[in-house]
């Protein structure tokens, strides 16, 4: 009876250890990304994210997954940057000037009339060409670990700009770098750096007279009801940049880590995808409120930022090399 009781003794020891560790490895197991981002849940690269989580999960058998705060809830792009930083969340999608501060050189990536089209820019970060520039911030407390298409950005106010000289006094809000103000200058307006967040409010109020961005943020932030015209400068296709904080990206096992680099690869192509889908939809909405889509000679307009252009391909040589390479892909 007693070497009975031992056993059962022994079995109940183990069988608790068994389920405690089980429960330990499921705890420690899952690793939340927390991930800043300043538009809605119906945004393209916020349904390429969720897709990404799915996968990221399931293939790195629970160890990741992302948890998504959509809205700029965590604060405008900037600041969302620093929380990455200090590991407050572990990731951010941030507009490329956002980076363009930590470095130069990300100008390149961002000027105006640089991309012939969306499948030219598709071959860009789908290739290998920017893997050192991205590699150039991770000193600073995050890795550039991907970066998403944002379409085609034209201008948009009160009326209809055909040409650089309709611009005359115009106040545009801009992203904010100095590139991004010196190309609204040189196009003829007044470029005026700010959070995407206040923009609504700044035209309404007249403190500005109107934005430039794509079709699909126009509409998500319902820029049409203060600015119903939105003429086609097609004068920026500005990349978003997907950042992580360093320390977990670089703690990932190299298996995790590479599960991660591919499904960011195929997030991104994802989303080149769904983009025009969407640029559809939002230019429906739009126009079933009023707004007017204007199509533009862009010849001006492109005149207009040659020296910008310029001077920043001579930034140094690695913005030369990205140039010339990005070019070379040009259809
Ligand atoms: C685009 C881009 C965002 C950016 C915004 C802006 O929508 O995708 O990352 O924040 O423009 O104008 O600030």
């Amino acid at each position: 009876m007693k070497k009975f009781l031992l056993l059962i003794g022994i079995l109940l020891i183990f069988l608790v250890g068994c389920s405690d560790k089980k429960d330990k490895k499921t705890e420690v197991q899952t690793q939340i990304l927390k991930v800043a981002f300043n538009q809605s849940e119906k945004h393209p690269q916020y349904k390429a994210l969720e897709e990404f989580s799915k996968k990221l999960e399931a293939q790195t058998n629970g160890a990741y997954k992302l948890e998504i705060s959509p809205n700029a809830l965590l604060g405008d792009q900037r600041a969302t940057v620093e929380l990455v930083q200090n590991g407050v969340i572990q990731m951010a999608i941030v507009g490329n000037p956002v980076v363009e501060n930590f470095n130069k050189d990300f100008a390149v990536i961002g000027l105006p009339y640089l991309y012939d089209s969306l499948e030219h820019q598709k071959k860009v970060f789908l290739s290998d060409i920017l893997k050192p520039l991205f590699k150039s911030v991770s000193s600073n407390g995050f890795e550039v670990v991907g970066i998403f298409t944002a379409g085609a950005r034209c201008v948009y106010t009160n009326k209809a700009i055909t040409k650089p000289g309709d611009l005359n006094g115009y106040k545009i809000r801009v992203m904010q770098s100095d590139t991004m103000k010196k190309m609204l200058d040189s196009m003829g307006g007044i470029g005026t750096p700010m959070g995407q967040g206040e923009v609504y409010t700044a035209i309404q109020q007249g403190v500005i007279e109107g934005g430039e961005n794509n079709e699909v943020t126009y509409v998500d932030l319902k820029h049409y009801e203060v600015a119903p015209y939105f003429s086609y400068t097609n004068h920026l296709m500005v990349p978003d940049l997907i950042i992580i904080n360093e320390k977990v990206y670089n703690e990932m096992t190299p298996e995790n880590k590479k599960i991660f680099d591919d499904l960011v690869k195929e997030m991104i192509e994802n989303e080149f995808k769904v983009w025009n889908e969407n640029v559809e939809a939002a230019k429906k909405i739009a126009k079933e409120n009023g707004a007017q889509f204007i199509e533009v000679n862009i010849k001006p307009f492109q005149e207009s930022v040659k020296q910008l252009q310029e001077e920043v391909v001579n930034i140094s040589d690695t913005t030369k090399n990205i140039f010339e390479e990005v070019r070379k892909l040009s259809n």
